[in-house]
């Protein structure tokens, strides 16, 4: 009779169905199906060897930032990567209240909690809201949106705080401005990125869709928001197909977004040249068109197409009682 498991092979931080290794710098290969302890094959990674591996993915060689503080929290948002094809598996009992208490822990200006999110699991309403984020100028859709069990759709959501001041009697003036829509953008995607750190932490997959905004007035429709709500993006979530596992996008260099105590524009633009070869081996090697990051910018600083009918946002917004003073 087979020996049981090793303890140290099912324990969380053991490589068991894991991308990761055991937190004691030793990456454990446990061959279930054997089950002997002595069959196990122990290979040896230093904690520094695997950090250095995944700053290299995240910076590319050349750019790595020196003096990091590690902890396991960090660790998980290093690894942090868009997902983009999943299983069609339901999301685990409880995993989505788990997000929204994370979303809910984060903070929220002057404790107002202007967000709501929406949580489509319904296949035919998921299929109508991801064919709202088709792109009408290249004709392509996020097929993985359905394919994934919940397209989570976050909403800046002034329309609480509007109901209770209109019941009060105090008025509302403080919502028809520039800044009230900006707080509660901002409150949507603290919270959510909240949820998508709690997401990765349970071992699923995440991806933000901006793409929710192409058709920003139709969206509100099918999801019935009341006035002074619009949905700001949304949130693919489910457990990523391992037969198509992503790769770790890299960042520029640090200097290109970190500045010491006033603003330098000079080193930020000095930093780019150094990307671009750290991105165009990720595209390579992911399959992914080989362009540039200055092409991509300037792409999407210049093009309509890429706006993709979110350039109807200020008339939806308006429309929808949003007055941007
Ligand atoms: C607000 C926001 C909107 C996004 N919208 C989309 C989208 O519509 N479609 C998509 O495939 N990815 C979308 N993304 C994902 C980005 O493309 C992705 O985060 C970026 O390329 C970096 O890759 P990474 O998340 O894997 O590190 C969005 C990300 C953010 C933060």
């Amino acid at each position: 009779m087979a020996a049981a498991l090793p303890r140290s092979c099912v324990e969380p931080g053991s490589d068991v169905g894991l991308p990761g290794f055991g937190s004691d710098g030793v990456r454990l290969r446990c061959q279930a199906g054997i089950g002997q302890y002595e069959s196990r094959e122990r290979v040896f990674v230093s904690q520094s060897e695997e950090r250095q591996n995944l700053l290299e993915q995240r910076y590319g060689q050349a750019n790595v930032p020196a003096g990091l503080i590690w902890n396991e929290r960090i660790q998980g948002l290093l690894e942090h990567r868009s997902v983009r094809a999943f299983l069609p598996d339901p999301l685990p009992a409880g995993s989505l209240e788990t997000m929204v208490a994370a979303a809910q822990s984060a903070s929220t200006s002057s404790g107002l909690n202007q967000w709501s999110v929406v949580a489509v699991t319904d296949p035919q309403v998921k299929a109508k809201a991801a064919a709202l984020t088709v792109s009408e100028t290249f004709g392509i859709g996020s097929t993985f949106i359905e394919q994934a069990p919940a397209f989570l759709l976050w909403v800046a959501d002034l329309s609480r705080s509007h109901s209770i001041a209109t019941e009060a009697g105090t008025g509302t003036e403080v919502v028809d401005y520039l800044d009230s829509f900006l707080m509660a953008s901002i409150d949507a995607a603290v919270a959510a990125q909240n949820a998508v750190v709690a997401a990765e932490a349970l071992g699923l997959g995440v991806v933000y869709i901006g793409a929710a905004r192409n058709k920003a007035d139709e969206m509100a429709q099918l999801l019935e928001l009341p006035p002074h709500s619009f949905v700001a993006f949304g949130m693919v979530v489910g457990s990523p197909d391992p037969a198509q596992p992503t790769q770790i996008r890299p960042r520029p260099p640090q200097a290109l977004v970190l500045h010491h105590d006033r603003y330098s524009a000079q080193q930020s633009m000095d930093n780019v040249e150094a990307y671009e070869p750290v991105l165009r081996d990720f595209l390579e090697s992911s399959g992914s068109t080989v362009r540039t990051w200055r092409e991509m910018v300037a792409f999407s600083t210049s093009s309509m197409d890429y706006m993709d009918g979110r350039q109807n946002l200020r008339e939806t917004l308006h429309s929808r009682g949003f007055q941007l003073r």
